[in-house]
């Protein structure tokens, strides 16, 4: 059944679990989280970024959503809209069909300009006030993504600003989220704490100067009953970067955020974990893989089985990893 996302995130805050939000925008990615989802007993979340949107066209969106309902009657599915820039965007999602929507007015409509204080707390209350009319859940976002390395925020497309941030500017306050928190009523906080979108968020495997994990358990403490959310949290596996670069690929050497980190997250009140990049490895190094050996194949099927078997692989390992696995 379609749920929202606050009953998912209420469930894994009451028995101690982490949901995985996968992204999506096609109808391989969808099979591949649902038939993840289904062997472990797992809820899911499925998101589409407005990338996804525009690619994949929102009445193929709203009629995947409802397939993946009507072949796993017994799987609760949360629809959720990623990275929504304005209120129409956030209404547009509603209209066909997502029971959850993203508001991240940490950055103004175009997606790149860091936003005002101000500025998020209202864009974001427009859109929990409508939203909860008709049981929508919201995720808001205070902070400003980046890596703590590198010192540079994000932008919507992937690059970073320009020039480096302090590390205070970069990781959310504690106190500013308690306060954003009480005047937008969102369901769900997405927080800055030190991790990147993409694959080249770190150089070396990141340590616990790398990774804001106490900035995570003071906005917990402040925030207990609030959901929090970690995006950017791919872990860049190895093993995927060896596959594509095997099979012509060429990945630089980068590191993600390691599964445990993710797994301390969880203990500290994180129960939404954002991944897309990792299941954008599998897909692409079983792909690279089928078609290197074998050059005279035609039938996208013969790649396509193998990059669905590829990202099952991945959502399967998270699921039990964050506790999610026999929670459906
Ligand atoms: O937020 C980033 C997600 O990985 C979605 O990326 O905008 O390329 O679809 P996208
Ligand atoms: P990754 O790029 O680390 O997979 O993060 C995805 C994300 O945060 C989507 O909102
Ligand atoms: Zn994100």
């Amino acid at each position: 059944a379609l749920v929202s996302m606050r009953q998912l995130l209420d469930h894994a805050a009451e028995n101690d679990y982490g949901l995985p939000a996968f992204n999506i925008n096609n109808m391989e990615q969808m099979l591949a989280i649902m038939s993840a989802a289904s062997k472990t007993d797992s809820p899911v979340i499925m998101q589409a970024s407005r990338g996804a949107r525009k690619y994949a066209n929102d009445i193929v969106l709203k009629h995947l959503i409802q397939a993946a309902v009507e072949m796993y009657p017994d799987v609760p599915v949360c629809m959720h809209l990623d990275h929504g820039n304005e209120l129409r965007t956030c209404m547009s999602a509603m209209a066909n069909g997502f029971s959850s929507v993203m508001m991240d007015g940490s950055l103004e409509a175009d997606g790149k300009t860091p936003a005002s204080y101000e500025y998020n707390v209202e864009v974001t209350s427009d859109v929990t006030k409508a939203a909860h009319l008709i049981g929508v859940s919201v995720e808001g976002e205070l902070g400003c993504l980046g890596s703590l390395e590198t010192g540079e925020g994000e932008k919507e497309d992937g690059h970073g600003f320009e020039g480096k941030l302090e590390k205070e500017a970069l990781l959310t306050d504690p106190d500013q989220a308690a306060d954003f928190v009480a005047k937008t009523k969102v369901d769900a906080l997405a927080i800055a704490m030190g991790t990147s979108h993409g694959a080249y968020k770190f150089t070396r495997k990141p340590d616990g100067d790398i990774l804001a994990m106490d900035v995570v358990k003071a906005i917990h403490e402040k925030l207990p009953n609030t959901h929090l959310v970690m995006h950017g949290s791919s872990s860049v596996p190895q093993e995927l970067q060896d596959i594509i670069n095997a099979h012509g690929g060429e990945m630089k050497q980068t590191y993600g955020v390691p599964l445990e980190e993710i797994v301390v997250g969880i203990k500290n009140g994180v129960r939404k974990v954002n991944i897309d990049t990792d299941n954008r490895m599998a897909i692409t190094g079983a792909i690279r893989k089928a078609l290197q050996e074998d050059p005279g194949a035609f039938d996208p099927r013969h790649y396509l089985k193998p990059a669905i078997s590829a990202m099952e692989k991945e959502c399967v390992q998270r699921y039990e990893m964050f506790n999610c696995a026999g929670q459906g």
